[in-house]
């Protein structure tokens, strides 16, 4: 099966309590019920671009605990294609998840199997697609020699700089889009300006284009044709967690289906927007065929 989009990353379970506010340094709170849910901003990008319908595929690793059944079945049932799932001794990959009454989310991420993906495991077949996606929760050498080996394959190479990390400019190049959010953005400019003057800055770092994600307020693209601004439906937020994964997902489906670069991040924020209205990462996701935020 030839894949739409393949994407390289990371998986998660995600450990979540809500509270009122988040202690300080020495404080305790309470929070609500721990909720665990299949997470990791590689397994999101996947199961959301499944289940708008993408044929998709990931490259990534669970450990053998508990854990790993619970993100190799969410992986499963959302229509992923496993066959570059590995398996690894040891801990999954976890995320420790506060979701505060805004909805906004502070994350602190265990990379466990995730940082044992090395570019010695990457095969070739698996990254020929029309879109091969990154993010930054697995090693930095794997996502270079990955990004490398889609590129010669003739993919488009997209990457979310998500966690905020410092990459080589080699892998800038090969962005075709580079996602980041507004802090992302400055952290790679080490400078902060409004969205327009930082796309236009991370242009000259090597992207053949760039999007800005801008929460609520929906998001920027640039490339050679210009700069557009995008707005976002207005939707009462109740968790963000993921939602700028579903963003990512749904834009590299639509490129891979031919849009221009505009156009699918116009339907990514309508599938971002549809993302932040219920509880969990992938648990509110849509598909393909459910009605999404106008
Ligand atoms: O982007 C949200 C994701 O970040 C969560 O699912 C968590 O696992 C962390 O990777």
């Amino acid at each position: 099966m030839t894949h739409e989009v393949v994407v390289v990353g990371s998986v998660n379970a995600d450990l979540v309590v809500s509270v009122d506010r988040r202690p300080d340094p020495g404080e305790t709170v309470l929070g609500s019920d721990l909720a665990t849910y299949p997470g990791g901003k590689g397994a999101n990008q996947a199961v959301a671009a499944a289940r708008l319908g993408a044929r998709t595929a990931i490259v990534a690793r669970i450990g053998d605990d508990a854990h790993g059944g619970l993100l190799r079945d969410a992986l499963s049932s959302a229509g992923v294609d496993l066959a570059g799932l590995l398996v690894t001794e040891g801990p999954s990959g976890v995320a420790l998840i506060t979701v505060g009454p805004d909805g906004d989310n502070s994350i602190i991420v265990s990379p466990g199997a995730n940082a044992r993906l090395l570019p010695a495991d990457l095969d070739p077949g698996l990254l020929s697609a029309a879109v091969v996606s990154f993010q930054l929760e697995i090693p930095i050498p794997t996502v270079v020699a990955a990004a490398k080996q889609a590129s010669d394959t003739g993919a488009r190479v997209v990457l979310n700089l998500s966690p905020a990390t410092a990459v080589p400019d080699e892998l800038l190049a090969l962005c075709d889009p580079l996602v980041v959010n507004e802090h992302e953005a400055a952290f790679l400019l080490d400078a902060e300006d409004d969205a327009a003057a930082m796309a236009a800055a991370l242009l000259e770092r090597g992207p053949r284009s760039v999007v800005i994600t801008l929460g609520a307020d929906g998001a920027l693209t640039a490339d050679s044709a210009g700069v557009t601004t995008v707005p976002s439906p207005k939707v009462e937020a109740v968790d963000t967690t993921g939602a700028g994964d579903a963003f990512t997902a749904a834009l590299c489906l639509r490129l891979a289906r031919g849009d221009a670069l505009p156009d699918a991040a116009r339907y990514a924020t309508r599938v971002g927007a549809a993302a932040v209205r219920r509880p969990g990462a992938q648990s509110s996701y849509p598909s393909a065929d459910d009605d999404l935020p106008a």
